[in-house]
């Protein structure tokens, strides 16, 4: 079991007082990137959706939304007989995905300000949930994991996407490392509840899953190759909207900060090919289900 935030209740809402502060301001980097993000994760999301069991007419609860990338998706597949409630923890990045579902005229989209933790959604009234690259981020993930088991009706599915193990995610393990060192702060557990890498032990995330009472429990993991032109592009996805690394970097004065950045480019440089820059990453793709209730 991975060790949490802090037991108490006082502790959790401090995290998630935090989280939600720099979701906030990370809102619009996070969807002024989202061509970028769409092309990073649209296989794994396809996939996601398949083994939520996403399909036409479903009711789909979308927990940790961001700005809606998947949340379109999702509309998309569940067509106009079907609904997305869409989740978010921010207010700012749920006002984001609430403007992106109605420029694209998706009706059956609804917003809502919930902690994932916490949803104050009615019990057995959804058909699917997912969860992309938002409970890893959880003070406690089992909570949030029980939160979806509850809305399912029974035999409903749910998928969630996580960052795996460190050593296959080095772009994530150079910026925490380059940014916690030119901080002064000592290196991180990865696997303490709450941080980015934290649901990537292997079986880990299956144990939770279990946990919470689903069935059927199965992760894949998937290989998301982030591919952008060069080095910068995928500094300015940073600098803009990646929270945890900025939350560390906050605590630097400007020309402090500048030599972390610098630090990171020259490290990440590594991965430049002649076809771009192709930054490593391995997401964990895990599936349940609610049992179904029997006769
Ligand atoms: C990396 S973004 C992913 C957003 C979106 N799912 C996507 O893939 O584009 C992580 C999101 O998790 C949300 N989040 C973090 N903790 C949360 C919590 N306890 N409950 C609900 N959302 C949370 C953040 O506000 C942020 O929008």
């Amino acid at each position: 079991m991975n060790s949490s935030i802090d037991d108490s209740s006082h502790g959790s809402q401090a995290f998630k007082a935090s989280m939600r502060a720099q979701w906030d301001s990370a809102a619009s980097g996070w969807n002024g990137h989202t061509t970028d993000i769409h092309a990073w994760l649209h296989k794994a999301t396809h996939a996601m959706c398949r083994m939520a069991g996403v399909r036409a007419g479903a009711r789909v609860l979308d927990v940790a939304a961001g700005s809606g990338d998947q949340t379109l998706t999702i509309a998309q597949e569940v067509g106009a007989q079907g609904y997305v409630l869409a989740t978010d923890l921010s207010p700012a990045i749920v006002a984001l995905a609430r403007d992106n579902a109605v420029r694209a005229s998706f009706t059956q989209v609804e917003t809502r300000v919930a902690d994932g933790e916490d949803l104050g959604v009615p019990e057995a009234t959804f058909d699917a949930a997912v969860c992309r690259l938002g409970l890893m981020f959880f003070p406690d993930p089992l909570r949030g994991l029980r939160e979806m088991h509850r809305a399912l009706r029974p035999g409903g599915g749910v998928c969630t996407m996580v960052f795996s193990r460190p050593e296959k995610n080095p772009c994530l393990t150079i910026l925490m490392s380059t940014a916690l060192k030119h901080a002064g702060l000592p290196a991180r557990d990865p696997f303490v509840a709450g941080g980015l890498l934290s649901l990537g032990q292997p079986g880990h995330i299956d144990e939770l899953f279990r946990s919470a009472g689903f069935h059927d429990v199965a992760t894949t993991a998937l290989d998301a190759v982030f591919r952008l032109p060069t080095v910068d592009h995928y500094l300015d996805f940073v600098r803009s909207s990646a929270s945890p690394i900025l939350q560390i970097l906050g605590q630097l004065d400007a020309a402090e900060a500048e030599a972390a950045w610098s630090e990171m480019r020259e490290r990440l440089m590594v991965f430049t090919t002649r076809e771009g820059w192709h930054g490593p990453n391995e997401l964990l793709l895990t599936a349940g289900r609610r049992a179904k209730v029997t006769p």
